[in-house]
């Protein structure tokens, strides 16, 4: 019972001691410098300005430029055809599903250019620290028509996009990001040959 009473008594007397260090700022682990979590000051941060991920989408689909969204040939995705053989129109020429696919060409492109459509082009990265670090494609016209269908869900109509058209789809996000990169925005636009 001694014993334990002068244990405890030893340990209470560490409990004190360690906090008068920290309180002198004798402890070592309080007086090291700070790791640097300020978004704002950090070096990471200064490459890469912070940026909510809608506000970049905003940003890309106003950089989106509508001679790249016809040139590229993107604009003609409407009549694609899924394994039925019913175009992606008859389903989204009203934005069905967020996905804005329509014959009217400028309609088309006006919808891609905000949300919800515009993630089907691009969608958003994020650093270590889980803070948007940039956009990438999405490629979701393209993986929809192969996306697993889970049990219970209601499937979409299965669909493998042409090689032509899913290069147009790619050439026009790559086009558009780098635009976006570059502040490009209305650069004219010659379509490689390749
Ligand atoms: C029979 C109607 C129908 C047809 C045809 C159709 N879709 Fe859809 N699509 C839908 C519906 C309903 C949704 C919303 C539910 C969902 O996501 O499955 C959708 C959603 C989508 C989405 C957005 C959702 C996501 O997961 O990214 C994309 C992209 C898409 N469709 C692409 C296409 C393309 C490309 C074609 C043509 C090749 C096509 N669809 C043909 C009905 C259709």
């Amino acid at each position: 019972m001694q014993d334990r009473l002068s244990q405890l008594r030893l340990a209470a007397s560490a409990a004190l001691l360690s906090m008068l260090l920290a309180a002198c700022g004798g402890d070592p682990e309080l007086s090291a410098p700070p790791i640097d979590t300020d978004p704002y000051t950090s070096t990471d941060a200064q490459e890469e300005p912070t940026e909510t991920l809608q506000a970049a989408l905003a940003d890309f689909g106003s950089c989106m430029s509508i001679e790249v969204w016809v040139k590229s040939g993107i604009y003609k995705l409407y009549k694609a055809e899924d394994l039925q053989n019913t175009q992606c129109q008859a389903c989204h020429s009203d934005n069905t599903g967020g996905a804005a696919l329509s014959e009217d060409v400028v309609w088309a492109f006006k919808k891609n250019q905000v949300l919800p459509s515009v993630m089907r082009l691009v969608t958003g990265t994020v650093d270590d620290r889980g803070n948007f670090k940039t956009l990438v494609p999405s490629n979701r016209y393209i993986d929809k028509g192969i996306d697993p269908c889970l049990p219970g869900e209601s499937c979409h109509p299965k669909y493998s996009l042409p090689a032509v058209m899913q290069r147009s789809v790619a050439t026009f996000v790559e086009e558009s990001l780098n635009r976006w990169k570059s502040d490009n925005c209305h650069a004219p636009y010659v379509p490689s040959e390749d």
